[in-house]
């Protein structure tokens, strides 16, 4: 008999169907759970209860205080960008290295993803699972070097700086905090555009800048009213052109000789009641164990937490003030690190930081507090001096 190439087409495409397509979504659920992604961003399909949702518990808790008449006690983590609007436009190798080794790509949003213990596997499983839903637009021209300055009069005349930072370019837009505030999410969650050149596909990047919601009905980015050749020049000097030097990172040279005057537990537990017992005051290693790393039983919230150290399984115990081998408590050395992670980490508006894909992921522990602005170094200092005289009361 002759084999009948269409049945034996249509049984190979549903055998991929049913073997592949319902492991992956699948397999895309379990390490979004593995790494609490959904306690900040919102997932459909994976639904977390505002009691263990970051941004859940810290919207409910800003309402209550606006409700009440009183300032919001957060700042940070009480939105993340939509996964379903920003992540589906984004190329997948991008998306691969981001999940790895992630940068902060809004200069005016303060907190930046935390650096979770993501595997190149399941971000590859993750970056498929983001892109499920990935719009496809007509082909376009290839970028230009050589529509740059008419591009760059277009951006600036229409006023896309009013929201994007893009390098180290001035654009004379520079608005006042208050004024962001009133032009709300629009203006925090705006991208710097020094990034759309590595993380979109040149005719994703065109078709969004003629027609956002054409990409995506639910962006937060205004109609742009261009015409398709105004949206060329405008892709184009998005591409090429040159974003300005990129700022030296600030030498990570942190003071910690000790200080001459005594200094007491309560200095230093104010210190971490406002950036650390947050996620360290759990004894039952609860939070921080939700975003994908091994519990840590570490409690900041008390004299005998901090001392006791890590609980670890077998229930002994490692200490954070102890040096280590690289010669400085544990407690002390998280803080460094997190000073050098912002050093790459935070885009401030125009200083530029190096390509974000250049970078290799460092295999350090993270820093703390994890993916926050890091501690003063005039705190770390009065931190690592009470270590020095004892860690007393
Ligand atoms: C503690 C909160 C938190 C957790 C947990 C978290 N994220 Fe994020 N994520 C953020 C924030 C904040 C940003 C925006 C950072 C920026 O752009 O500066 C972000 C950005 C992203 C982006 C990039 C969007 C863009 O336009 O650049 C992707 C993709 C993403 N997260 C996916 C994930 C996935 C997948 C997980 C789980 C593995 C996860 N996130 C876990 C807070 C979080
Ligand atoms: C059950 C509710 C709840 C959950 C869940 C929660 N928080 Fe909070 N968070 C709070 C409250 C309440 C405060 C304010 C404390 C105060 O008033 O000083 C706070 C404050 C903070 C602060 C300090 C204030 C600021 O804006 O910088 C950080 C940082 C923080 N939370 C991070 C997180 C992260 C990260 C997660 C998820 C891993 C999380 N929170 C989950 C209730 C919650
Ligand atoms: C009112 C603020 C605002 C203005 C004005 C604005 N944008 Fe945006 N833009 C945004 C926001 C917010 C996003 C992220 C949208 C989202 O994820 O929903 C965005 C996303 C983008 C992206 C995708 C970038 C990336 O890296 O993911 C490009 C490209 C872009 N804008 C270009 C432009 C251009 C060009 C103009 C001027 C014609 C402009 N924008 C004007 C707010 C704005
Ligand atoms: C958003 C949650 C979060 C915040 C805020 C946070 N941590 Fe952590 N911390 C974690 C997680 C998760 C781990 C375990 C990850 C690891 O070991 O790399 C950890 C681990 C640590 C460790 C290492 C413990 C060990 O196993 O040796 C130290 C020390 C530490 N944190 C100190 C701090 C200090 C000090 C602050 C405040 C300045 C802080 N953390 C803020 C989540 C957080």
């Amino acid at each position: 008999m002759r084999p009948r190439p269409l049945v034996a087409l249509a049984l190979v495409a549903l055998a991929s169907l049913l073997a592949v397509a319902p492991a992956s979504a699948q397999d895309a659920r379990a390490a979004l759970r593995r790494y609490g992604c959904a306690s900040c961003h919102a997932v459909e399909s994976v639904r977390v209860s505002r009691g263990q949702s970051c941004t859940g518990c810290h919207q409910a808790l800003v309402e209550r205080q606006r409700g009440r008449g009183r300032a919001p006690t957060v700042r940070h983590y009480v939105n993340a960008p939509d996964l379903s609007v920003a992540g589906s436009r984004l190329r997948e190798e991008y998306l691969v290295a981001f999940l790895q080794d992630p940068h902060d790509a809004r200069p005016r949003l303060e907190e930046t993803m935390p650096r979770l213990p993501v595997t190149e596997a399941d971000a590859r499983i993750l970056a498929r699972w983001i892109r499920r839903d990935a719009p496809t637009v007509p082909a376009g021209p290839a970028p230009s070097r050589a529509n740059v300055e008419a591009g760059r009069a277009v951006f600036t005349r229409v006023g896309c700086a009013t929201c994007h930072e893009l390098g180290n370019l001035d654009f004379g837009r520079n608005l006042p905090p208050e004024a962001l505030m009133g032009l709300g999410r629009a203006a925090y969650e705006a991208p710097n555009l020094r990034f759309a050149r590595e993380r979109l596909d040149p005719d994703v990047a065109l078709a969004w800048i003629e027609d956002p919601r054409a990409v995506n009905p639910r962006t937060q980015m205004p109609e742009t009213n261009l015409s398709h050749a105004d949206a060329i020049l405008v892709r184009d000097f998005l591409w090429f052109v040159d974003p300005g030097a990129p700022a030296t990172p600030a030498r990570v040279n942190l003071d910690l000789s000790p200080m001459e005057r005594r200094v007491r537990f309560g200095e230093v537990r104010r210190i971490f009641d406002r950036s650390c017992i947050h996620c360290h005051a759990h004894t039952d290693g609860q939070s921080a164990s939700a975003l994908g790393f091994e519990p840590s039983s570490l409690d900041l919230s008390s004299l005998e937490g901090v001392r006791a150290g890590v609980t670890l399984p077998d229930g002994s115990h490692r200490s954070i003030l102890e040096a280590d081998d690289r010669g400085l408590p544990p407690l002390v050395y998280r803080l460094m690190r997190r000073h050098e992670e912002a050093a790459r980490d935070v885009t401030s508006p125009r200083a530029d930081p190096l390509a974000p894909i250049a970078r290799t992921r460092p295999d350090e522990p993270v820093g703390m507090p994890l993916g926050l602005p890091p501690v003063d170094a005039s705190d770390v200092r009065l931190i690592a001096t009470w270590i020095a005289q004892g860690a007393q009361e």
